[in-house]
């Protein structure tokens, strides 16, 4: 497979006398694939059931005639106001009981039946006309689900949706009372129409409740995207695609990627490190402010490479300044290329740009583009240049699986979300931790989702903080002969979000017997280097291999498969980086110590190496310049 380039582009934006020159100028920028229609439902459709094809009908001519690829979008993030006149209680409620108005987007709830089919009818007469287009390559459905905190919705809608969902689960109120433990502050329900959402409770809900509605919500998100693909499937043969985003996680990306062909996402560097990273680390977000974080958008490239199944997309690359972050800086020049070429190491198959002019009107005229509203070509429109110029040389790469991998699993995620004991406790921020550490070991990094069966020909597998083990996963487990590291908190509840007896983990002849968390200005130092910081567990068992400064195991190996750990923390970066490089060395697997912002991605027999740095380097005697990269 050889990578291509595309952008984002909103005819309906731009006079219809410049469209052709836009195509011809995309073109030659050496883009091959674009993006329409996502946002124009109102265009489509300003009437209910009047449905205006002409004008997109013309701009799918012009880009065909620029032998451009298009990717398709179905308009249902942004249904018109006839909608949702139509279906006033579409409206998606937020935690505090408030309807979402109109007026930006994402306004829907996804338990929504009328709007569900709404939104597939929509899909399906988009399919009926493009489905056949030879130039129509690829369907993007819908766009970033859960945007703007969007996927968790208290309408009426839900909680009827809700209540069915748990009489087909537990089929008797007395079966759902116990898998709650609903005794507890008699809390018990003599029938299921008595149960509501777990908004709004005076104190917390039950957390059985709270996980069977976060579960519920993931699965209606599944199914709203699903409406969509089986009404368009009749009329088109080609993908279907979602575009994901940076760590959002209220619904299980696996699941939705199971439907569709490829998966996506949507990179925007610099806002996720002002947005959505290291929340107090102000030296960190200078440092890297105009670079973005090196391991960041690597760890989404690999999970999505995950949900897709090995096939998988940058729908949407930031090309300059966004609008949507705290503070918005400009890239360094080099880094639209850098991460461009990142994606690329890492598998994708098409990387594309949002957007292809910068719109002087709306919520985001102060977000960059490849054009200046002025039509001038901005920076990254010389970066994207020379980096179609590089893939022509580059050819097609040859991805294989990876050595190590871990284990990401969306339900863990709601289960510590719901129940954190201690507020340092964030399951996505414990696996990204895991995953930099084996980052600045060099090495190259798989996910996996926790339905696994087989972990194939891997060496080393973390499963860190999943709440409670499968039978798949158990499978997958007995088939390996590799090492696996589980903990903190792996295996600590059951299905029901119970504590089991005997108790967790289960594995590697453990036992948890208590568990401590700690304030952030608390560690605990291990007593050969490195520290337990946010959550601590008091291990019982025989096997230890590794012990804090003052003697508590912290480590355990099982005393019959040698290859099985169990961690009783969260670690600091140099406690991980520590007991990684011992675990990778006796699995034979090579490891290299990044200097800080470096890193490296292998793909076949060429490595591509990556300054993040707003410095030059010295590696292997050779010079990489700031903001820069290149393959060796
Ligand atoms: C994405 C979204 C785009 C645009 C972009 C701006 O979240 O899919 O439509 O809003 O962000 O950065």
């Amino acid at each position: 497979m050889r990578p291509e380039l595309g952008v984002c582009y909103y005819p309906e934006h731009w006079a219809e006398e410049i469209w052709a020159e836009d195509a011809r100028r995309m073109a030659e920028t050496g883009i091959k694939w674009v993006r329409i229609g996502e946002f124009a439902w109102s265009r489509l459709e300003a009437v209910e059931g009047v449905l205006t094809w002409e004008w997109l009908d013309r701009a799918v001519a012009i880009l065909a005639d620029a032998k451009l690829n298009i990717v398709m979008g179905t308009p249902s993030a942004t249904p018109p106001k006839w909608v949702v006149d139509k279906y006033p209680d579409m409206l998606a409620v937020d935690i505090d009981g408030r309807p979402r108005q109109f007026g930006s987007r994402r306004h829907y709830c996804f338990s929504h039946l009328g709007y569900r089919r709404e939104a597939a009818r929509m899909a399906a007469a988009m399919a009926e006309r493009y489905g056949r287009h030879s130039a129509v390559q690829a369907w993007q459905i819908d766009n970033e689900y859960g945007c703007h905190d969007t996927t968790l919705s208290y309408s009426e809608a839900a909680r009827c949706g809700f209540r069915d969902w748990l009489a087909q689960k537990y089929q008797s109120p007395d079966a759902l009372n116990r898998a709650w433990g609903n005794v507890f502050w008699s809390m018990e329900y003599a029938n299921f129409n008595d149960i509501d959402l777990p908004n709004l409770t005076t104190t917390e809900a039950n957390p059985s409740h709270w996980l069977d509605f976060r579960r519920f919500t993931s699965e209606q998100v599944v199914a709203f995207n699903r409406a969509q693909i089986e009404a368009m499937r009749p009329h088109t043969d080609a993908p279907f695609i979602h575009n994901y985003m940076g760590r959002v996680l209220d619904f299980d990306h696996f699941a939705v990627g199971a439907d569709l062909e490829i998966a996506s996402w949507d990179s925007y560097p610099l806002g996720a490190l002002e947005r959505t990273l290291r929340e107090d680390d102000d030296d960190w977000k200078a440092h890297f402010a105009r670079q973005g974080d090196p391991d960041f958008q690597a760890f989404h490239h690999d999970l999505y490479r995950a949900v897709g199944q090995g096939r998988w997309w940058v729908m949407e690359q930031q090309p300059g300044p966004v609008n949507w972050a705290p503070y918005n800086p400009i890239p360094l020049n080099g880094m639209v290329k850098l991460w461009t070429l990142e994606a690329i190491a890492h598998g994708a198959e098409v990387v594309s740009y949002f957007r292809w002019r910068q719109a002087p009107f709306a919520q985001e005229q102060m977000h960059a583009g490849l054009l200046r509203p002025d039509h001038e070509n901005a920076q990254a429109q010389i970066e994207a240049r020379e980096v179609a110029d590089e893939l022509a040389k580059l050819g097609a790469l040859d991805h294989k699986d990876a050595e190590v991998a871990i284990v990401f699993d969306y339900e863990s995620q709601w289960a510590w979300e719901i129940q954190p004991q201690g507020q340092g406790f964030d399951y996505f921020r414990l696996v990204f931790e895991q995953y930099r550490a084996l980052r600045k070991l060099g090495l190259n990094i798989d996910f996996l989702p926790a339905q696994t069966d087989d972990f194939g020909k891997r060496k080393l597998i973390l499963i860190p903080a999943l709440m409670a083990w499968n039978d798949n996963l158990r499978k997958a487990i007995d088939r390996f002969d590799g090492t696996i590291l589980a903990g903190p908190r792996t295996g600590s509840k059951t299905q029901n979000m119970q504590i089991p007896t005997p108790l967790g983990p289960h594995f590697a002849g453990a036992k948890v017997a208590r568990v401590a968390t700690l304030r952030p200005n608390m560690s605990i130092p291990l007593e050969n280097g490195g520290a337990i910081i946010n959550w601590h567990e008091e291990l019982e068992g025989k096997d230890a291999v590794e012990k804090t400064a003052e003697g508590q195991t912290i480590l355990m190996r099982d005393g019959k498969n040698f290859y099985h750990f169990y961690l009783g923390g969260w670690l600091d970066q140099s406690g991980y980086l520590r007991i990684l490089t011992d675990l990778c060395a006796a699995q034979n697997i090579k490891t290299t110590n990044m200097p800080e912002g470096i890193r490296q991605r292998a793909v076949g027999n060429k490595t591509l190496l990556l300054n993040y740095n707003a410095f030059g380097v010295k590696i292997n005697g050779q010079k990489l310049p700031p903001a820069s990269a290149f393959w060796y």
